[in-house]
Formats: structure tokens, sequence, C-alpha cells
């Protein structure tokens, strides 16, 4: 070993040392500053002699490629879910559940932990390094985000000390705090970019990133808190496993206890629900876990869940506020959705000022009223919604509400269907409808047109510049510099960004339109069928677009519906002769999945049918459940049945498993 080859060895350890004493003892002993120079200081080494840069060096966090998509991997054991237990009672007949059993009378030992509100993940690591990591997935395999999972500075790249199983399987939640979320989403709006619902949904896009860099970006963090497969080490027991564990240097949640008998399983659960606002992290539960394995093992499982233990869920939370005025919101369909103006109230550090109220059933239902005072609650803790009101502190005079039965927006007649509860605007030119269509249409999935706000287009639409969708494309430059707030400069760029939309796909165009039902997949279906060709799609009969695969009658009725509106057609028409046109897409034959139809028969060996749909769906093919003449590939997993016939006859290649999977990797 040379001198710089030492170094590098010794200055690994020591940052180890100090992730260990910053993230898993919490007592950090040296400044960030002193951390940053010895970090600078192997980077420059390692810069000098790549050919000694490992894997698991701590500065190689980040620096992987972008992938295509994700494989899976299988789990070596089954990553189970839990069943829930919903208040003390359920605790105490899980535990009476247990004892029966176990033939026993004697109080169980159980571990009591937080239940986080994150994602859950596996980490492997072989011979003490950190080899790959992946999602849970259905259960049995889950996605491969290995080069995400690097990215969390509280995960160990290799775990401490020598003594380590060769195979150590464990399982975790990835989370980003509360704090952390705060100031991740005052990012993302300072940067114009859209808001993370909560801290689960941002911790899970930020997992989901195909480029790493992206996640390297997001403050993420880890607690472990299960073991899946291990190889040359027996753990006794569950509290073994997790003080271990922590010694190897893996993030454990300091709010695990041990707890015995269902008194102190309620006792746990009561504790931690009066924690659960002041922790700097999210958490929607507790877990109770059998604390000794061989009882475990004696326990078993039912098919997605073990029997050894149990989700203790909190109650919603909830607050009280006051009702300070009911709002009609017109979507682009015209449907009218009542929504309570809320007197602004925390819950569980979010703050409340809205809540839908559906539709005037479900306001006649609760009898909410302009005034009232109400019991909110976040329904899975995500979205609030009124629960009921307090008539008791009614003020004196109040009416009911009825939603008027003109629109709010254009004052036009409002329709309600027999058997629906949503009332809709019937004006096709009601400016809410129009703004929520052009919104669509410009949306970045829909034709992308950068830099037509919601804002701008609210303008245009009020100063009546637009109104229909392709008005958009007879915009002058001249028409928007003279508008407040606007530059020569934001008005050419519009301009240039509206112009360069007009090449688009089939796919993008008709989602664009916003048809009812049809979403981007649906979309990406019709274009398939019709080859991109539009005039055959208006054509199309219902009976003709019900045999679609993945098209039912309710989609094949709203297209149908469309077509039928001359509005519809003469729009659609006015986009093409403004210059709006698909690119063709090229696809050489026998080398690209993008376009293709593919249909399975038989079992695959090396991947399910799902995993295999979703690379090809991942790589813009399509698949289907039936042979026809438009099949380009069927994949057969074994080598008889009547779709191989079928596909014979109609001269479709057929791929084994392994010519699709060769397939797949010479695109890469
Ligand atoms: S143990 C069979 N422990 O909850 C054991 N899970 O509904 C299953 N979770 O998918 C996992 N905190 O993502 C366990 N302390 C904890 C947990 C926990 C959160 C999540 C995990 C799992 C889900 C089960």
């Amino acid at each position: 070993m040379n001198n710089t080859e030492e170094k590098i060895i010794l200055l690994r350890k020591t940052i180890e040392e100090h992730n260990y004493q910053y993230y898993i003892l919490d007592t950090p002993i040296i400044s960030d500053h002193e951390y940053d120079t010895l970090f600078r200081e192997l980077e420059t080494l390692e810069l000098k002699s790549p050919n000694l840069i490992t894997a698991e060096s701590p500065t190689q966090r980040v620096g992987a490629k972008p992938l295509e998509y994700f494989d899976t991997i299988k789990h070596r054991t089954p990553m189970l879910s839990l069943a829930n237990a919903m208040s003390a009672e359920d605790l105490i007949a899980f535990d009476i559940r247990i004892k029966k059993a176990l033939k026993t009378k004697n109080n169980i030992d159980y571990i009591a932990e937080p239940k986080l509100d994150g994602i859950g993940v596996e980490l492997i690591y072989e011979r003490g390094n950190f080899s790959e990591g992946c999602t849970r997935g259905d259960g049995i395999r889950g996605e491969n985000i290995t080069q995400n999972l690097k990215t969390i500075s509280s995960l160990p790249l290799r775990l401490r000390g020598s003594s380590f199983p060769i195979l150590l399987e464990v399982r975790g939640e990835v989370f980003i705090s509360k704090k952390d979320f705060l100031d991740l989403n005052k990012n993302q709006d300072q940067n114009g970019l859209p808001q993370f619902a909560n801290p689960r949904n941002a911790a899970a896009g930020s997992l989901r990133q195909l480029d790493p860099l992206i996640t390297a970006t997001r403050p993420l963090s880890i607690f472990c808190y299960e073991a899946g497969a291990v190889e040359g080490k027996n753990f006794k027991n569950h509290i073994e496993f997790l003080s271990t564990i922590k010694k190897l240097g893996l993030p454990v949640n300091p709010f695990i206890q041990q707890t015995t008998g269902s008194k102190e399983l309620i006792e746990y659960q009561n504790k931690m629900e009066l924690k659960r606002d002041g922790l700097p992290y999210e958490i929607d539960g507790t877990v109770y876990k059998i604390n000794d394995y061989k009882t475990r093992e004696v326990l078993g499982r039912r098919s997605r869940s073990p029997r050894w233990a149990i989700a203790g869920k909190f109650k919603a939370q909830q607050a009280v506020t006051t009702v300070e005025n009911i709002n009609i919101q017109v979507g682009r369909t015209g449907a009218l959705t009542p929504v309570a103006k809320l007197e602004s109230v925390p819950i569980g550090g979010v703050t409340v000022t809205n809540a839908s109220l559906h539709n005037q059933d479900e306001i006649n239902r609760k009898d909410i009223r302009i005034g009232d005072t109400v019991i909110i609650e976040r329904a899975g803790d995500v979205i609030p919604k009124i629960i009921r009101v307090k008539l008791e502190n009614r003020p004196q005079g109040s009416r009911k509400f009825i939603i008027d039965l003109h629109c709010p927006e254009c004052h036009h007649k409002t329709s309600k269907n027999k058997n629906e509860v949503v009332s809709y605007c019937l004006n096709y030119n009601c400016p809410a409808q129009i703004k929520g269509r052009i919104e669509h249409f410009v949306s970045k999935n829909a034709l992308g047109i950068e830099g037509l706000g919601k804002k701008i287009i609210d303008t245009l639409v009020n100063k009546k510049i637009i109104k229909k969708i392709d008005d958009i494309f007879s915009i002058h430059e001249d028409q928007l510099s003279k508008l407040d707030g606007f530059g020569n400069k934001l008005a050419g760029n519009i301009v240039k960004s509206i112009e360069n939309s007009k090449k688009t796909s089939f796919t993008k165009f008709i989602y664009a339109l916003g048809i009812r039902n049809v979403g981007e997949h649906t979309a990406q279906v019709l274009e398939n069928i019709f080859e991109g060709d539009i005039i055959k799609f208006q054509n199309s009969k219902v009976e003709e677009l019900e045999l679609i695969d993945e098209i039912g009658p309710i989609v094949s009725k709203s297209i149908k519906q469309f077509w039928n509106d001359e509005n519809n057609t003469t729009i659609v028409n006015n986009c093409f002769d403004k210059g709006v046109y698909f690119e063709n897409k090229i696809i050489t034959f026998n080398h690209k999945v993008t376009g293709k139809i593919f249909v399975f028969t038989g079992s695959l060996k090396k991947m399910s049918r799902q995993e295999a749909s979703s690379i090809i769906k991942t790589l813009g093919g399509f698949v289907s459940s039936s042979i026809s003449k438009k099949t380009n590939f069927l994949i057969a997993g074994n080598k008889n049945g009547s779709k191989i016939s079928k596909a014979k006859n109609l001269n479709i290649p057929i791929l084994t498993e392994n010519d699709f999977l060769d397939k797949i990797k010479s695109l890469n």
C-alpha cells in the first residue's frame, strides 16, 4: 500500500466516524468546517488517483448517471404490510389473539415503535458494503433505487466495525422532516416549481427521480426498523437486532422501547399520540412487534401481514374553525364545486384555509352554513374536510346554503343530470371554463407552452384576447407587450413558445383537448389505434371505440359527445389551419419499443408480466391482452397456446423472454 492509498483509507474512516457521531449519536465532535476540510482533502486525493476510488467512498454518494427506468429487485423475503388497530380495544384483542395462539397466560414482550410516515425501503449490505436498495413495490419485488438511496447522508455506505453479517438486509423508512419539508417547498416556490402536498409525497417523489443529482438536493432522512434476510449471524430477538444495527452505524429511531402486556401497549399508544405534534418528523401511528424471533416464527403470517405485529392508528387530527364564506368554483368541464373558505387554522403542522364541500347533497347532509363553527379533520391526514357543524354555536338568523342555479362566473343557467350530484354550467363560452380549458391545453404534459401561467391566461381571457383554445395561435407579440407587467422580451418569449408548441404529437394534442375521461394514457392508446390519424379518430363509431382494449363504454361515450359538438370540431380544425402538426415518430422496426404493441402469453421466469409491461410502457410501447393484426410482438413465456398459433397465422414475431431482455438491453 502506498502513501496516498493509506491516506485515502484513513480519511474515509475518519469521515465515516464523524458521520456516525453526527447522524447516529447526535453528538458531532468536529465543526462543519473541519468536516468539509476532511471531505475536500479526500476528494482531491481521489481526483489525483482515480483508480483508488471505491463505490463505498463517502465521495461517491452522487455521481451516477441518470437512469432510463428503474430495474426491479426481488426481495429475498417478502416485504409485508401491517394490520391496523384502530382503538385500545383492538390492541387488547391483538394481545389476546397472540396469547391464545401461543397457549399462554404469561405477558408477552413487545417492541413498540413509532410508525414513520414515509416510504418503506430495503437496504442490502454485503460484507459490510451497501450494495443495493429498493422500494417495497408490491411486496415481492421493488424498484432498484440504489443510486438515490446513496445520496442520503445518514445512510452509511459501509457498516462500522468488522463484525457484521455476510448479508444484512435492513428495512426502514425514508422521510423528510417537517422543517426540511417547509424549506423544500419554499425553495420550490422560489424556483417557480409546484409545491409538494406533504412530506411523504415529497419523499416519494424524491426517491423516484431517475436522476440522482435531483435526489441529492432533497433533504431525505432514514430510520431502520426491521430485518430482511440475514446470513452469517443469528439474532435472537428484535431488540438485539436493533441495537446491533445501531452499532453498525444505521439510524434507529430513539423512541423505540420494550413493552410488556396490553396495558403497556395502550400506554405507549397514548404517549406517542401526545408526542406526535412535537416530533420533528411525521408519524401516523405506532407499530407493536413481538420481540422474540422464535415466537414470531410460531405465529407466522397471513397473506399480506404478519400475525406477530400490528399498527396502532392515531385518531385523525381535528380542529375547530368557522366558515367565513362558501365560494363556487367552476372547472374546465363546467362542474360547480362549493368550497368553504375557513378562518385559517393549523392541524398537525399544516395551515388549513379551505375545504371542499363537493356538492349540494353534501352541504345538505351536513347542513353547513356561512358563519357556522365547524369541526374539521385532515382525512388521510392530507385533505381537510368538514366533519360536522357545532350547532350550539350557530349564529342567529343563518340560512341554509343553496348553490345558485346560475353560474357565478357567467350567470348562465346551470343543470344537474338526474343521477348525478354535480351541477354544470351549460355555457361553453363561460370565462371560467375557457380559462380552465386553456390552462389545461398549455399545461406541461399537454402542449407544454411555457410562460402562459394562470395569471396571464386570466388577463387574456378577461380582455377577450382569447375566447377559445385556437385563439392562442393567433396572439400577436404587440397584443401581449401592451399588457401591464409585460415587456417586449416576455411577450417575445411567449410567442416563440406558442410557435414551438405547434409541433406536437397526436397523444399530446388529444390529451390537451381535455375530452372528459381521456387522460394521457388513453390518448396514447388512441394514437396507437388510429395511427396518429385524427380524421380517422374523429369519424370513429362508439361501437368501434368500445372494441379497443382499455377503452370502455364511458370513455367511448365521452369521445363521441366531444366530436358531436360543433364547437369542438371547429376548434380542432382551426388549430390545424393555424399550423399545428404532429411530428412523425421514426420507428426502426425490431429495434425500438416506442409505439409497438406487445402481447404476453405464458409466465415469465425472470420478471413478472407487470414488470415487463412497465418497462415497455416506460419506453413508450403498449401492452395489449389479445392478439390482433396491430400486434407487433408476442412475448411467449412458454411455447404452446392459442396466442402462439394466432401470432404465427398473422406473421407476428414471437419473442422468448431472453429475446425480449436482449432487445431492451440493446437500447441502453
Ligand atoms: S415494520 C412486517 N416498522 O408501515 C413488518 N413498518 O404498513 C412491516 N412503517 O410498509 C414493517 N414505520 O413502510 C415497520 N416502525 C415501523 C414502521 C413501519 C413505518 C411502514 C412501512 C411498512 C408499513 C406497513
